[in-house]
C-alpha cells in the first residue's frame, strides 16, 4: 500500500491489454499500491486468470472486462460498465505490431493497427482527461516505444503510431501539469513479453528486461518526466547517443539492421 501514490491517482487505474505482458504487470503493480484495477483485454481465458492472480495477491477490487479495442465503438461498450468507478490512473498500454516488410501486410491489419495503437489511446486519454482535470488530480500513462523515436525499416507503421503516442504524451505532460495530472510517455526497452516472443525475439539478449523491471521504472518516472526509456544504463546509452548524436540516415541504418537481426527478417 502506498498511500501517497493511492491519493493522487485514485481510486481504480484502467490498464487496456491487461491479460498479459506489461499490462498484467502494470495491473499488479498498482494493485499492489493499492489501487483498484479496471483490467481491459480481448483475451477471456488470460484476463480471468490474471484478475485471479491480483486478487489473490492483494485487497483491491478487480474488475476484468472482456473488450475487443479493435471495435469501433470500444468507448461506447465500455463506459456503462464503468460508471461508478473514478479512474484517477489511465494506463494506454494495448498496442500490436507485426515486425516485417511493409508493403505485403494487409490492410485491414495496419487500419487495425492504426486505431488500437493511436485512435484507442487518444479516445480513452480525451475521455479520463476531462474528469481528471476537473478533478485537479491524477495520471496518464502512454505506452510507446524507443520504436517511436528511433525509425527503422520492417516496423514503420508501428513506429510510426509510437511516435504519435509519444508527442502526444509529451505535450499532454505540460498541459495538463498545472492541472495536477501527470502524463508519462513511456519507452520501454526490449521487454520479456508474450507479444515479444511471438514477434520472434528470444527474450534473452543482455538488453531484454523483465516486465516487472519495466513497470517499476515506468511507475517511478510517472510525476517526474515527460517521457523516459526503461531500461539498463546500456541501453538507455544507446538509445540517447542514437537519437542525439548520430545523423539521421545512420541511426535508421543502424536501427534497421538490428531489426534484421534481431526478429530474423528475411
Ligand atoms: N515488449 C516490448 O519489448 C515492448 C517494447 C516497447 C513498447 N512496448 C509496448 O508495450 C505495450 C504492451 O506490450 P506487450 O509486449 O506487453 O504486449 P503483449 O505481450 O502482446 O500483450 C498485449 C496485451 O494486449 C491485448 N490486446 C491486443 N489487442 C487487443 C485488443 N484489440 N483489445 C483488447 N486487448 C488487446 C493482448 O491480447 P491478445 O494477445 O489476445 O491480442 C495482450 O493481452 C504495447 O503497447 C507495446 O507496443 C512493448
Amino acid at each position: 500500500m502506498d498511500t501517497l501514490f493511492t491519493q493522487k491517482y485514485g481510486s481504480w487505474a484502467l490498464v487496456t491489454g491487461a491479460a498479459m505482458g506489461l499490462g498484467a504487470e502494470f495491473a499488479l503493480q498498482l494493485a499492489q499500491k493499492g489501487l483498484s484495477i479496471i483490467a481491459i483485454d480481448n483475451n477471456q481465458a488470460a484476463l480471468e486468470a490474471t484478475a485471479q492472480g491480483i486478487k489473490s495477491k492483494t485487497n483491491v477490487d478487480v474488475r476484468p472486462i472482456h473488450l475487443d479495442l479493435a471495435r469501433a465503438d470500444f468507448l461506447e461498450v465500455l463506459l456503462p460498465q464503468i460508471e461508478d468507478c473514478e479512474v484517477g490512473l489511465l494506463v494506454n498500454n494495448a498496442g500490436i505490431s507485426k515486425i516485417g516488410y511493409f508493403a505485403p501486410q494487409s490492410k485491414d491489419f495496419l487500419s487495425q493497427q492504426l486505431h488500437i495503437n493511436t485512435k484507442v489511446v487518444l479516445l480513452l486519454t480525451h475521455h479520463f482527461t476531462q474528469q481528471m482535470q476537473a478533478r485537479k488530480r491524477g495520471g496518464i500513462i502512454i505506452l510507446s516505444s524507443g520504436a517511436g523515436e528511433l525509425s527503422s525499416a520492417y516496423n514503420a507503421v508501428y513506429a510510426a503510431t509510437k511516435a504519435f503516442d509519444l508527442k502526444l504524451a509529451e505535450s499532454l505532460w505540460a498541459e495538463l501539469k498545472p492541472f495536477g495530472v501527470d502524463v508519462l510517455g513511456f519507452m520501454p526497452g526490449p521487454t520479456k513479453t508474450p507479444g515479444y516472443i511471438a514477434q520472434g525475439g528470444d527474450g534473452a539478449g543482455s538488453m531484454v528486461m523483465s516486465a516487472q523491471v519495466s513497470v517499476q521504472q515506468a511507475l517511478k518516472a510517472l510525476g517526474k518526466s515527460p517521457n523516459y526509456v526503461a531500461g539498463s544504463f546500456l541501453m538507455r546509452f544507446g538509445h540517447y547517443f542514437l537519437t542525439r548524436f548520430l545523423p539521421t540516415k545512420l541511426r535508421i541504418k543502424i536501427v534497421s539492421h538490428q531489426i534484421k537481426t534481431l526478429f530474423k527478417v528475411s
